[in-house]
């Protein structure tokens, strides 16, 4: 309601940027108080953040450290699991895929517990949980797979760009007026599959903010003078990821407009 897709903002003196924000990620887990809904919002130069229109999109993602070219969408995710064990030097039942709790995963979640590997189901916030997939010590997550929404994959193949990891994409296009949308957003082929690569440019800024606790990010705190919140920044040219813990003072208490 606030931002439309293609809107264009600032003063028109700067250089020109893509911008993709979600700037609340995770609303029903925000509404529910459970972990991982982020504030996020990633930048790069004109033309380098693929234009995705609102749908959905079918993901998969690994994080750094991996041979290139390990995973593949089209797969099976037996093929896929079996690969990163390997890699990994662990047996198929040490690896742990994270995939959205849905019932259109019915037959993608039967297939992975076929292979013995773990799952761990979230409820929303696919953009962690394709970044839980960097940090496996700390997570636990060694993929990410299955549909979710096509902006929250651009947000993510975003962080990926700046942290290192492999991710594949398809847009789930089913509809005549969604095809035309697509069309008029200048995607020619629906059904083409991108690399992380074609989703985020090479020059990328990614931040998200906590909003409620999670893996990566400690949510936005309500103390009695201040508000504390949880940041990490990260820019691909420079490999930098940084923490930014802020106290944000309230002059008046919890003027918040
Ligand atoms: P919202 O913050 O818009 O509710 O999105 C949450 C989310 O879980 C995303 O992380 C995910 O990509 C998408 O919804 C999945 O869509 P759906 O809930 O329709 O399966």
């Amino acid at each position: 309601p606030m931002l439309y897709i293609g809107e264009n903002v600032g003063t028109k003196n700067g250089p020109k940027v893509d911008i993709a924000l979600d700037p609340l990620e995770g609303t029903t887990i925000c509404a529910k108080n459970l972990p991982n809904s982020l504030a996020v919002i990633a930048m790069a130069p004109e033309g380098d953040l693929l234009n995705a229109p609102d749908s959905y999109m079918d993901k998969i993602a690994i994080g750094p450290g991996y041979p290139a070219g390990l995973i593949d969408l089209d797969a099976p995710i037996a093929d896929n699991l079996a690969a990163v064990a390997k890699e990994k030097g662990v047996s198929i039942n040490e690896v742990t895929a994270c995939v959205l709790d849905r019932p259109r995963h019915a037959r993608l979640i039967e297939d992975i517990r076929a292979t013995g590997a773990a799952i761990r189901l979230i409820g929303d916030g696919d953009v962690a949980g394709v970044i839980h997939t960097t940090d496996t010590e700390e997570t636990g997550i060694d993929l990410y797979v299955g549909i979710g929404g096509a902006p929250e994959g651009v947000l993510a193949a975003a962080a990926l760009r700046c942290i290192g990891g492999q991710m594949q994409s398809r847009l789930v296009i089913t509809r005549d007026e969604q095809v035309e949308r697509a069309h008029r957003m200048g995607i020619e082929d629906i059904k083409k599959k991108y690399t992380l690569e074609e989703m985020a440019g090479p020059d990328v800024l990614f931040a998200a903010t906590g909003v409620t606790d999670g893996n990566m990010l400690q949510g936005v705190r309500f103390g009695r003078n201040h508000i504390s919140t949880h940041t990490v920044v990260m820019r691909s040219s420079t490999g930098t990821v940084r923490y930014i813990k802020a106290q944000h003072h309230q002059l008046e208490k919890f003027h918040l407009d």
